[in-house]
Formats: structure tokens, C-alpha cells, sequence
């Protein structure tokens, strides 16, 4: 067998801050109607300064980043839209890369100092950034290109029905529970899920429920729901850990603990 070839090394030259704490809560791509506004910071110890001159000018640039969550990669991966067919990763965007590396095209809002304000993009909070580079209408957009299995999945999609959301009155007494409380809310990415289609589905993480109905999972957290046709009606909110593992000093780290801890006392674990 050959030797695999050196490993290259490189540096973020700075890291993404954003609201987005969990990878439910990022976008698979920027959506350009979501007024959002998220924030680069480079490093203090290079000269970066000199770096950024000129880059005001461009109202959208490329961001080149690392999929820092991502522990491995897989050569077949199931993508989150479309029917359950696996695709090989270099025909996908998907984060399980050999080299997990990123790349998205963002609105430039300013470049103050070493601080740079972005648009909508789906990167999580701590992403290392890797490269900026302007985004060059004239090099970089090729509309009319063929898009392979994607145009499939997207006429599917125009095709398909829409469908649509209702919160039944626990769901929607736990969800508004955790905005106010604990500032935890999933609601809308889950609902453009759902929207999309909510049947059962691994990388979406929806299943079919052996007690009745279905269940998506939501970062931290589970949303029961039920379908008739076209209508999903969201019928109630659950942790997606057990009371047992949330205090047990051997899993440290569970994203939403104390959330989830306070979230049993006001509505208990089922037997
Ligand atoms: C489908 S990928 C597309 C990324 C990029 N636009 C691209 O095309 O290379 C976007 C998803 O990556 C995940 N993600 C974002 N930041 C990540 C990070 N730092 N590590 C691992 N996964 C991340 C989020 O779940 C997000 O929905």
C-alpha cells in the first residue's frame, strides 16, 4: 500500500460568532430573506489589518471554513432534502468530508478593524475560518450550469404539496416555555422541515413512532407530531435525553442541560 501523502497544515485566520449554537440551528445554505447579521473576528496576532484593505468595495464575499463538528466522513452520504437516496460526498455539500472544508457565498454588510458584520449563512457559532476571498459576479456565477441529481429533487419538490404547520395547544405552550425562559427556540427551522416534507427520514431525523404518529428531532430536543394529508399538527415538545443521563455527572456536556432539566420538572418524563 502507498503511504498517504503529508498532511497540509493551516491556521483559521479567524472564527465565525453567531446565535446559532447547534448545527439544527444553521441553514443547509444561506437564505438571502432571512435578515441576519453575524460577525467575523480575525485574529489579533497576524497582520490582517493589511489583509482586509480594498475588501469594502464587495458587497458579497466567499468564506472558505472548517466543519470543526464534524469527527469523520463518509463517501456516501443521505442529503437532508429529497428522497432517501445516498449520494456520493463530492456530488453533495454535505459537512462529512474527507477534508472537512466549507464554502459560502455571504452578504458583506462592513469590515471594521479586524471585525467583519456578514448576512445569513449557515455556519455555527465557533466555525474557524479558513480564507475570505471577494465573490466575483463575473467569475464565480454560472446560472445556467446543469445541477445533476439537485434539479431532480427541487422538481420533485415544485410538485409536491405544501404542507402546512399547526401547533397544538401544549406544543405551543411548551415552545413559547423555552423562548422565554431559556431563550431555546427551534421553531422555525423545524417548521421549514416539516413544511418541506415531514416524512420519516434519517439526516432530516424524523421517524414513525411505535406508539402512533411521528417525532423530529430538533438538536436537543424532540417534536411529537401528527399528519393527515397535507396538515402537520405539532402536538407536543420532549427532550431528546432522559432525566437519568442529564444527571449523570459521567455525560458532561449535553447541549441544553439545565433547559432540559427544568423542562422535566414543569412536564415530567413519561413512563
Ligand atoms: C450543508 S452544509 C453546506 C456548507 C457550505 N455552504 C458548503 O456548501 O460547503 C451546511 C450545514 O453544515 C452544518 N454546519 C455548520 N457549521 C458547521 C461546523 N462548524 N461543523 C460541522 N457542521 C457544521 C450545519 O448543519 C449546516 O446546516
Amino acid at each position: 500500500m502507498e503511504d498517504p501523502p503529508p498532511a497540509l497544515s493551516v491556521q483559521p485566520i479567524g472564527w465565525l460568532r453567531t446565535g446559532k449554537t447547534l448545527k439544527f440551528h444553521a441553514l443547509h445554505q444561506p437564505r438571502e430573506s432571512i435578515a441576519e447579521i453575524n460577525r467575523i473576528e480575525l485574529r489579533k496576532d497576524s497582520r490582517f489589518e493589511g489583509a482586509l484593505r480594498d475588501l469594502n468595495g464587495f458587497s458579497r464575499i466567499w468564506l472558505v471554513w472548517w466543519f470543526h463538528r464534524n469527527p469523520n466522513w463518509r463517501p456516501m452520504v443521505l442529503p437532508p432534502r429529497g428522497p432517501a437516496v445516498r449520494r456520493g460526498v463530492f456530488a453533495t455539500r454535505s459537512p462529512h468530508r474527507p477534508n472537512p472544508i466549507g464554502i459560502s457565498a455571504v452578504q458583506l454588510i462592513d469590515v471594521s478593524r479586524l471585525t467583519l458584520h456578514v448576512g445569513p449563512c449557515d455556519l455555527v457559532d465557533g466555525t474557524p475560518i479558513l480564507d475570505i476571498k471577494p465573490y466575483l459576479p463575473a467569475y464565480d456565477a454560472f446560472p445556467a450550469e446543469k445541477s445533476g441529481w439537485w434539479e431532480e429533487v427541487e422538481s420533485v419538490e415544485r410538485a409536491s404539496p405544501q404542507f402546512t404547520i399547526h401547533w397544538a395547544p401544549l406544543a405551543r405552550k411548551q415552545r413559547d416555555w423555552l423562548r422565554s425562559n431559556w431563550n431555546v427556540d427551534f421553531s422555525d427551522r423545524m417548521c421549514e422541515l416539516l413544511g418541506r416534507d415531514p416524512s420519516p427520514h434519517r439526516s432530516r431525523r424524523i421517524k414513525k413512532r411505535r406508539s402512533g404518529g411521528f417525532e423530529i428531532g430538533c438538536g436537543a430536543w424532540r417534536a411529537i407530531f401528527s399528519l393527515d394529508l397535507t396538515r402537520v399538527t405539532i402536538l407536543e415538545i420532549t427532550p431528546a435525553y432522559p432525566l437519568r443521563f442529564l444527571i449523570d455527572p459521567e455525560r458532561p456536556g449535553i447541549t441544553d442541560c439545565d433547559a432540559q432539566i427544568d423542562f422535566l420538572k414543569h412536564w415530567p418524563e413519561k413512563d
